[in-house]
């Protein structure tokens, strides 16, 4: 054939490809979500192979370890005594807390680590929603006033970064405003900025036994049939002083992703949810698929779309995979 461009020739040996290749993963591109309990023991997760509930003491040795192999945060998921839940969840802002003591234990065992927690209302909230939930109805403006509550005392607890999962309206500049106010000037803010209403979020719920009792999440969570809504969160985020915004699940939303990327200049992070994990866990138990090789395709994948970080339950195991 006569033909003068071919492609291949940036192809044709490891070398080559390395210089002209476009993503490099690093493991201080991942923050490892960890789930707690108020137990002494620590617990393998059933419903989320290579996952634990852990104990104050068990969390702390498992960031350490995340952060031996370059992993510089963390993201706190506890798992509340049905005991402590209420409607309105005042539980999350108990200073004494179990993620109020995590985040203390955690940042004074190391210091550099960065501490993300999660603000919603479901791990405390008896009918298992990220809101308050009255007459069939989640209350927006009564439950940013909690959650306000909520990351203020995480704040004080010591956190590094706020992250709103809850999809409330205006809860963005309110917690600002309520960061400021109490002086957590440095503290930054998170957004899960398009977290869509999503079936892949099933085994985390599971794991920390928060899926509502009744209804879904349809009325605050984005329908996973729209992309210009996105864009539409993210211009609100920005201007309610968002630090980082976040898409969420990641795999199946990358399309979304790259938009976010093209029309912000903040940080991008995208969450590889439980039900992302579990595929690739379960194919891979079955002898299907090759874990490893998935496991890097699909965060590549994330990170190609435009995620400057990554939330991912794969962060120790990918981290130790890029230092070899
Ligand atoms: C709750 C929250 C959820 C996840 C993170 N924060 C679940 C939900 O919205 O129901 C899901 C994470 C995952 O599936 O890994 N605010």
């Amino acid at each position: 054939m006569d033909l003068p461009i071919r492609p291949r020739r940036n192809r044709k040996s490891p070398g080559l490809r390395a210089l002209a290749r476009e993503t490099l993963l690093s493991p201080g591109d991942f923050v490892l979500p960890l789930f707690l309990h108020d137990v002494e023991a620590d617990e393998a997760i059933e419903s989320m192979p290579g996952c634990t509930r852990w104990s104050l003491e068990g969390i702390v040795k498992e960031a350490g370890e995340a952060l031996a192999v370059g992993v510089p945060a963390v993201v706190l998921f506890p798992a509340i005594d049905d005991s402590l839940k209420t409607k309105r969840g005042e539980e999350s802002f108990n200073p004494g807390g179990l993620v109020q003591r995590a985040i203390r234990a955690l940042k004074s065992a190391y210091p550099e680590l960065v501490v993300m927690t999660d603000v919603a209302l479901d791990p405390y909230n008896i009918d298992g929603h990220d809101g308050i939930l009255e007459g069939g109805e989640i209350l927006n403006d009564e439950t940013v006033e909690i959650l306000c509550q909520q990351a203020v005392s995480q704040a004080e607890a010591g956190a590094d970064i706020i992250a709103p999962s809850d999809m409330m309206d205006g809860r963005v500049a309110a917690l600002r405003g309520a960061l400021d106010t109490a002086g957590y000037q440095k503290v930054s803010i998170c957004s899960y900025t398009a977290k869509y209403a999503s079936a892949y979020y099933g085994p985390f719920r599971g794991a920390l036994g928060t899926a509502p009792k009744s209804g879904d999440k349809k009325s605050y969570q984005m329908d996973p049939s729209n992309r210009r809504e996105a864009l539409r969160e993210l211009l609100l985020d920005e201007d309610e002083g968002a630090d980082i915004v976040m898409v969420k699940p990641a795999g199946a939303y990358l399309d979304i992703i790259s938009d976010v990327r093209e029309h912000t200049t903040l940080p991008v992070a995208a969450y590889q949810v439980s039900g992302e994990y579990l595929m690739i866990k379960s194919a891979s138990a079955g002898g299907w698929i090759n874990e490893e090789s998935v496991m890097m395709e699909s965060l590549i994948a994330i990170k190609r779309a435009g995620a400057d970080m990554i939330l991912t339950y794969f962060a120790k195991d990918a981290a130790r995979l890029l230092g070899r």
